[in-house]
């Protein structure tokens, strides 16, 4: 069982968005049960709040639904759960070697360091192209599985 925990700053747009395209990636290569995938904030600012509205209808578009998901922020037990947490940029980064000791167990990655652009996930919140941020996040899940398939 792979564990992933994609993580941004609310929980609202680009890693529940990053959550629900991997989930949908994986269930349809068939590998659904060796996968448990999330998704969580650094902030608290969302807590609560359902996927954003605009991202929401960018997944709808393709098919995907996240119904019921709501933001949280990530815990220490999440540090501990997941194998693999997977942030969108590098304030995200920053921001959880501060919370979690400098990633001692060395969980932390960059979803697009899977791909061969290694940029950041285009950030939608003020620039409203909700379209960038669905290319990078598809082009950087499907990447990802690529390398998970090549791990035990
Ligand atoms: P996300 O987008 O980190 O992709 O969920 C944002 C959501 C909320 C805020 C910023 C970015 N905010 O400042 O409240």
């Amino acid at each position: 069982m792979k564990k992933i925990l994609f993580v941004c700053l609310g929980n609202i747009c680009r890693s529940p968005m990053a959550e629900f395209v991997m989930k949908d990636i994986v269930r349809k290569a068939g590998l659904e049960h060796e996968f448990e995938i999330a998704s969580a904030a650094t902030s608290t600012y969302e807590i609560g709040n359902p996927v954003y509205p605009p991202a929401r209808q960018k997944l709808a578009e393709h098919g995907i639904d996240c119904k019921g998901k709501t933001a949280r922020q990530i815990t220490k037990r999440d540090y501990d759960y997941y194998d693999y947490i997977i942030a969108m940029d590098n304030s995200n980064i920053s921001n959880l070697r501060k919370m979690f000791s400098n990633d001692p167990d060395g969980k932390f990655s960059m979803l697009m360091s899977y791909t061969s652009r290694h940029s950041e996930v285009a950030d939608p919140w003020y620039t409203r192209d909700f379209e960038a941020t669905w290319k990078d996040v598809t082009e950087g899940c499907n990447a990802l599985l690529e390398w998970l398939k090549t791990k035990d």
